[in-house]
Formats: C-alpha cells, sequence, structure tokens
C-alpha cells in the first residue's frame, strides 16, 4: 500500500507542488490528447484511473475518478464526479461498461501494469480508448549526457514521495506497446516529451531560466523525438 499511504500525505499540497509552468507543458500535451482521440460529441462515459485531485475528471460530460489514495479523492470530489477509491488492478466495474479510460501521470508506473492492462481491457467497450501519460526509461536521472552512456532498458527505481519509498517502474517504449498488444490493444499513438528539460515538480510558478528553451530544443532537434523522459500514448481496444 506504499502509494496509498504517500499520496495520502502528498494529497494536502499535490495542487500546489505540480503548478509549474513544466508541469503546464503536460498537462497541455495531455489535453490536446482528449481533444483529438475522444469524440464529445458521442458524450462516452470515460473512467479516469488514478484520478488523483481530479485534475482531468472536468474533460469530458460523462467522467468517473478512480484512485487508490482517499486523500487525494477527497480533493478530486470536488469535481462533482463520481469517484471511488480502487485499485487499477481491481476495477469495480462491470465488462464492457466503460466508453474510454485515461491513465495520466505515472498512475502505471507505480502499479502492477500487466494486471492493469488487463482490467482495463475487461471494462472497456470494443474500440475504447487508453489515453495515457508514463514516466519513461529515459527518465533516469532526467540528464540527456546520462541518456547517452546508460544502456536503455526498462527498470526500477525507488522515489521519495510524501516521505514513503515508492516503487517507479520505467518504460521503454517497446515494453510498453508489447504489453498492451498481448492484451488486446493496438497502438493508435505514441510520442514522448521532456528531451532535455524534466517536467519540475516543486512550487514554483513561471518558467525558470533555460527552461522554456530546452523545451523548445528539442522540438528543433532531430531525432529526439522518442527520447523524452515522459511518454504520451494512446491504445485502442480491438480484442
Ligand atoms: C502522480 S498522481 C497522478 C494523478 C492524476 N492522474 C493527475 O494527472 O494529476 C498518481 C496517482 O495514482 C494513484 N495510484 C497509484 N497507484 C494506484 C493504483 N494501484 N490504483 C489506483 N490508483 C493508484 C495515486 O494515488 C495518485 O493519485
Amino acid at each position: 500500500m506504499g502509494a496509498r499511504k504517500a499520496y495520502n500525505k502528498m494529497s494536502p499540497g499535490y495542487n500546489d507542488r505540480h503548478s509549474t509552468a513544466t508541469v503546464g507543458r503536460m498537462r497541455a500535451r495531455e489535453m490536446r490528447l482528449i481533444r483529438e482521440f475522444i469524440n464529445q460529441k458521442d458524450n462516452p462515459l470515460v473512467l479516469d484511473v488514478g484520478c488523483g485531485t481530479g485534475y482531468h475528471l472536468h474533460f469530458a460530460g460523462s467522467m468517473i475518478g478512480i484512485d487508490i489514495s482517499e486523500g487525494m479523492l477527497e480533493k478530486a470530489a470536488g469535481s462533482g464526479k463520481p469517484v471511488v477509491q480502487a485499485a487499477a488492478e481491481a476495477l469495480p466495474l462491470k465488462d464492457e461498461s466503460i466508453g474510454h479510460a485515461l491513465c495520466f501521470f505515472a498512475v502505471l508506473n507505480m502499479c502492477d501494469f500487466h494486471k492493469a492492462i488487463r482490467e482495463l481491457n475487461r471494462v472497456l467497450k470494443w474500440k475504447g480508448l487508453v489515453l495515457l501519460s508514463v514516466a519513461s526509461a529515459w527518465d533516469r536521472g532526467y540528464r540527456f549526457r546520462h541518456k547517452l552512456v546508460t544502456e536503455h532498458r526498462p527498470h526500477d527505481e525507488e522515489l521519495g514521495i510524501g516521505g514513503e519509498r515508492l516503487r517507479m517502474h520505467l518504460f521503454t517504449r517497446k515494453e510498453l506497446e508489447d504489453a498492451f498488444k498481448g492484451n488486446g490493444f493496438k497502438v493508435e499513438h505514441f510520442g514522448s516529451s521532456f528531451v532535455f528539460q524534466k517536467p519540475e515538480w516543486k512550487s514554483v510558478g513561471g518558467f525558470r531560466p533555460g527552461e522554456a528553451v530546452k523545451l523548445l530544443l528539442e522540438k528543433i532537434v532531430p531525432g529526439t523525438k522518442h527520447y523524452g523522459s515522459v511518454y504520451f500514448a494512446v491504445f485502442r481496444k480491438v480484442f
């Protein structure tokens, strides 16, 4: 129950801690995925797995949030959308009851992702989408120099969150895609961001010197597209 404890402790300050310009860039990217892939006119029922304080619960008409931390859910309840305490690995939902699912901001890094993906397949309707963002294997150390000299492979890291030690699994692109493909999904979209500059988690408002430049740089430098610390992906249930 590491994640539950950690996020219960972190929940009071979570929104402030993540109100930085670099996290803003990440949010913008997630929102682009929602706008591009979820057709609001169909009014699908959207499940937000690991909804946290409910940042994404405002962006579709019919949404349900699920999270393991009651502290985070207390904040998410402010969205007015139904929220339920549950684990991603055991979703309290009927088979094929959900239109699309969101899994943003590292949720799959900290749960049993094979089980969670199987559960997503079970609760989604045919052709339903999973929109996600996760920390990638390039995240190690967040330093480009480190990325160049470190073998690119999936690995686990221990992070201190809310004073708790938390195990984070960092994905390679292949591993993430294979996990979804092996559980009845196909890849609709794959991208990454934060090649030279990590998202800044501390409570600072705008960009610090250099941050915006480094984020701009990855758009200009050829070949950096898939080496970001954060992967953004969309998978479609096909069977
Ligand atoms: C970094 S926060 C992201 C929250 C939200 N998606 C966002 O974008 O702000 C990760 C969330 O995943 C939740 N979480 C971690 N492991 C989980 C699990 N096994 N099942 C459900 N939620 C989990 C945590 O409680 C936390 O709220």
